[in-house]
């Protein structure tokens, strides 16, 4: 990472108002629970007890989990590279199903899974467990091992979740791409992956139409010599084109599966995903994940910081298709044997009521959102929720993006006013929360709060000094914890960059401040990753789509703010001689990316210009058009050739 191109600015933000949650609502908390069982009576105690202790916390809370073989040391960390829980054997699958077999927790409901047309299907944990099992087997017969790659790409679904925890039960690594993307963003990451067999449906519901999936895969794996099996998943039983010998229905497959498929005993430091996540570069990062480590921090921060009970509703709505679904839809809530809900479609279909509507008809306690979601809600008024009670509500989230104090305050007012707004910051790379209050935290509306318990987290400028409160800084991570990447897959130097781009400490590529509370105010991305409706974009990846349009000589693609989405993307293209500028070649060109990259890639706006700005070495000085689009100063511009 190059951190001379990022900029960061001090304070802007002026928020002083603090809020304290109902006692009755948070008293009972795990975090307060746990905090009291160490012989502690106040978080603040606990807070400094595990950051002298950190080795101790997380021993803590691994050990509420079941191991195959005990670890030999809980760290070994050999700067940049962690080892948790070394030595030890587990398989977090098991631990999301097989742990809960022996209690009571096997017949209660894992999820709900409410269609976007309303169809319901019901999983108990003991349903969920057989029917990973099928499909673990049926992986098994399918010639699938230890090790091997297999590719999701559906939609949500059941079989989504069902489909990461049969690959991971027999020690196979799965790569989840989101449903939305398109072929070419699909064919990169199985390419990179080299995946095996690719999971995919006939089709999906969104928005009331049905939308294909399986064609892009057909298309995606014309490059993708690696693949020699797809599993069609039947879901909207539109007609799909199915090759004889290389394609079959999941149904068929599980026909012939036996009920039991044995849990692959892995290494605590074995991978357990790859997770195609955007850049700075052209081509997207495959974050790398393991069994053991993961497990102990989703686990840890969905219990404490999401503060999930047997007792709860629990509704995540982001797609297992992002690290937020991987964590806190799969992983999180089985590993702690609590029920959800689990919904197909856009929040706001077929109209806004039906966020309001889910909570309320399944009694929601904890919800977890984005800012994008909740500002959307807002823009529609306070006559949908106020349609509809949602009286068991008593946590909400939202991750993703940075949220402003207004959508804050509204999202508070709107779903339930007693109770804590949860602000996570995190990041596909460190798997799990890591600057997030808590339930118990007074809250600031617009702030993270602080780092969670056994990380140790600051702001510094690009030498790696401390700044002192109010100043802008980058927000970086100084020690080690259990559920962080282990790996960019192939891609070691681009692994390392996190810890060296600031000599000793992880980079994450946010600007940040911190107040005099030591509270945390992340004010966004520094780097050239744009987060349009908090989905993760590469400047770079919509710019390589563009140029590949033969009208196109060059692009720049960068995130500018928009009211809902937080930022909409704008594209700048000089075109080739001989062509022209029109409002029907805008349209092709996003075209062009809607079917390379998916929907979501789709810039909001297109403009032609003659040129770009750019370095003397031929780089393009996208830091400069952001800065003229906010009608700002444009800064040191010493290096611009025009
Ligand atoms: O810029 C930060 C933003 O999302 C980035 C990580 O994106 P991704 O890997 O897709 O993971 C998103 C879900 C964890 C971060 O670098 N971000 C995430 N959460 C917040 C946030 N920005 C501000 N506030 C948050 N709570």
């Amino acid at each position: 990472m190059d951190i001379a191109d990022w900029k960061t600015t001090d304070w802007i933000l002026k928020e002083d108002r603090v809020f304290e949650s109902d006692p009755n609502l948070v008293k009972d908390s795990n975090i307060m629970t746990y905090a009291r069982g160490k012989g502690f009576s106040t978080l603040d105690e606990l807070y400094r007890w595990a950051k002298n202790n950190l080795e101790e916390f997380w021993k803590d809370m691994a050990s509420q989990l079941e191991w195959f073989a005990p670890w030999d040391v809980v760290l070994d960390w050999k700067y940049p590279d962690a080892r948790w829980f070394d030595g030890a054997k587990c398989n977090i699958v098991y631990n999301c199903l097989d742990r809960h077999m022996h209690t009571q927790v096997r017949n209660q409901v894992a999820f709900y899974w409410e269609g976007e047309s309303g169809a319901r299907r019901i999983y108990s944990y003991a349903s969920l467990f057989d029917e990973v099992n099928r499909f673990a087997n049926a992986l098994v017969r399918m010639g699938v091992q230890k090790g091997d790659r297999v590719a999701v790409y559906l939609p949500r679904i059941p079989e989504q979740i069902i489909a990461m925890l049969a690959i991971a039960r027999i020690g196979a690594i799965h790569t989840v791409i989101y449903s939305g993307l398109g072929s070419k963003a699909l064919a990169e990451r199985v390419q990179d992956a080299e995946a095996k067999v690719v999971i995919t449906a006939d089709g999906s519901y969104y928005r009331g139409k049905v939308v294909e999936l399986k064609p892009a895969v057909d298309e995606a794996i014309r490059f993708c010599p690696s693949v020699d099996k797809i599993i069609v998943v039947r879901r909207a039983k539109n007609r799909v084109m199915m090759v004889t010998g290389r394609d079959l229905y999941l149904d068929e497959a599980l026909a012939t599966a036996d009920r039991y498929q044995p849990c692959a005993e892995m290494e605590a430091e074995d991978p357990l995903f790859i997770l195609y996540t955007s850049g700075t570069t052209g081509k997207p990062k495959g974050v790398v994940h393991v069994h053991g480590g993961y497990m102990v921090g989703v686990y840890a921060t969905t219990k404490m910081v999401l503060d999930l009970r047997k007792e709860d509703m629990y509704w995540c709505t982001a797609d297992p298709g992002w690290i937020t679904g991987h964590s806190y839809i799969v992983y999180g809530p089985l590993l702690n044997g609590v029920t959800q809900l689990f919904y197909e479609g856009a929040p706001d279909f077929p109209d806004p009521a039906r966020m309001f509507y889910n909570i309320d008809h399944y009694g929601v306690s904890v919800l977890y959102t984005t800012p994008t979601a909740i500002r959307y809600l807002m823009h529609y008024g306070e006559r949908w929720p106020a349609k509809f009670p949602m009286e068991r509500i008593r946590v909400l989230g939202t991750v993703g993006e940075p949220i402003n104090p207004e959508a804050w305050i509204w999202y508070r007012e709107a779903f339930c006013d007693r109770c804590p707004v949860i602000d996570t910051w995190w990041q596909t790379e460190t798997g799990m929360h890591i600057v997030t209050p808590v339930v118990n935290m007074p809250l600031k509306p617009g702030s993270a709060a602080r780092p969670f318990l056994g990380i140790e987290a600051d702001v510094m400028d690009a030498d790696g000094n401390p700044v002192p409160p109010g100043k802008g800084g980058f927000l970086v991570i100084k020690t080690p914890w259990p559920s962080m990447m282990r790996d960019i897959y192939k891609d070691r130097e681009k692994y390392e960059s996190y810890w060296k781009t600031i000599e000793g400490v992880y980079v994450a590529g946010d600007a940040c401040t911190k107040d005099e509370d030591g509270y945390f105010w992340i004010q966004g991305r520094v780097d050239d990753v744009i987060k349009k409706a908090g989905y993760r974009l590469g400047s770079m990846e919509i710019e390589s789509a563009l140029v590949g349009h033969e009208a196109v000589a060059e692009a720049a693609a960068i995130g500018i703010p928009d009211e809902v989405k937080g930022e909409a993307i704008k594209a700048f293209v000089v075109l080739k001689q001989g062509f022209s500028a029109s409002d029907y070649l805008a349209d092709q060109l996003k075209q062009q990316v809607r079917e390379n990259m998916g929907v979501i890639a789709v810039p909001d706006e297109v403009v032609f210009v003659d040129s770009l700005p750019k370095t003397r070495s031929g780089k393009i000085m996208r830091r400069l058009l952001k800065a003229k689009e906010a009608g700002l100063e444009v800064g040191d511009t010493s290096t611009l050739e025009e």
